[in-house]
């Protein structure tokens, strides 16, 4: 996967890959960011248990299922940090977590479109997701996580239009990229590029990742570098 990433990126960069994963420095400080400790802070299950808005916020946002609690395992290096399940609907809370002892805050989301949990709990965290995506003046990017293997479908489309809405930017990040093949996942990724291009929120840069093999994830870490705050000293 890695190759396959780094191919495109030689054919085609700038248009669907570019930024960050350029240089080897970049790449250093994601490193040396998320070597840092990561520690558990706390689940909020309604808007009053946020912590306090005190750090450059980070969301990992997406459908239930897409591989949001893998990905922040992936990216702080612990496979059981934020707890993750073949059965959607695992993360109930939005979980924060502290990285590099106040250098930025990771907030897994609970995921949506999951027509299967009854339906007053899925309200409910529609409504908790959609209100702290809205109100929190910290966050400064949210990760909107698209499972390869299916692309955007229209639950994500109406988080982009809150996202647009609301003026807080978000990048399009695919996961389970070691699932599809080659071509099917070229083809993916052309179809959401088209549609972060069509959201002026949208970072303009598309991510592919995979938790299971660790494609993507440094490129993903020193995007997240740019965003943290400098280390002490
Ligand atoms: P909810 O919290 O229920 O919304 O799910 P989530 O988005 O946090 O997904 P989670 O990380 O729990 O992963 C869901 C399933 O997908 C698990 O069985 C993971 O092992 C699997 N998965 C996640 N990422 C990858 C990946 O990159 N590749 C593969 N093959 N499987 C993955
Ligand atoms: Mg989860």
């Amino acid at each position: 996967m890695a190759d396959h990433a780094e191919a495109r990126h030689g054919a085609d960069a700038g248009a669907q890959l570019s930024g960050p994963e350029a240089g080897p420095a970049p790449i250093e400080a994601g490193r040396l960011l998320f070597a840092q400790p990561c520690t558990f802070l706390r689940g909020a299950a309604a808007l009053a248990h946020l912590p306090e808005g005190d750090l450059p916020e980070i969301a990992f946002a997406g459908r239930s299922n897409v591989g949001k609690s893998s990905l922040l395992n992936a990216l702080t290096g612990r496979r059981a940090l934020a707890r993750t399940s073949n059965t959607p609907g695992r993360t109930q809370e939005i979980n924060f977590f502290d990285l590099g002892g106040g250098r930025l805050r990771l907030a897994d989301l609970p995921g949506y479109g999951f027509a299967e949990a009854p339906k007053p709990k899925v309200e409910a965290w529609t409504r908790l997701i959609r209100a702290y995506l809205r109100g929190r003046p910290s966050l400064r990017r949210v990760l909107l996580l698209i499972d390869s293997r299916h692309g955007p479908k229209p639950s994500d489309g109406q988080i982009m239009a809150m996202l647009d809405d609301a003026a807080v930017s978000y990048q399009l990040v695919l996961t389970k990229a070691d699932k599809p093949a080659a071509a099917a996942l070229d083809e993916c990724l052309a179809r959401t590029v088209a549609v972060a291009r069509r959201h002026v929120a949208a970072h303009p840069e598309t991510l592919i990742t995979s938790s299971e093999t660790g494609a993507g994830i440094p490129e993903l870490r020193a995007a997240l570098a740019e965003v943290a705050l400098p280390a002490a000293g």
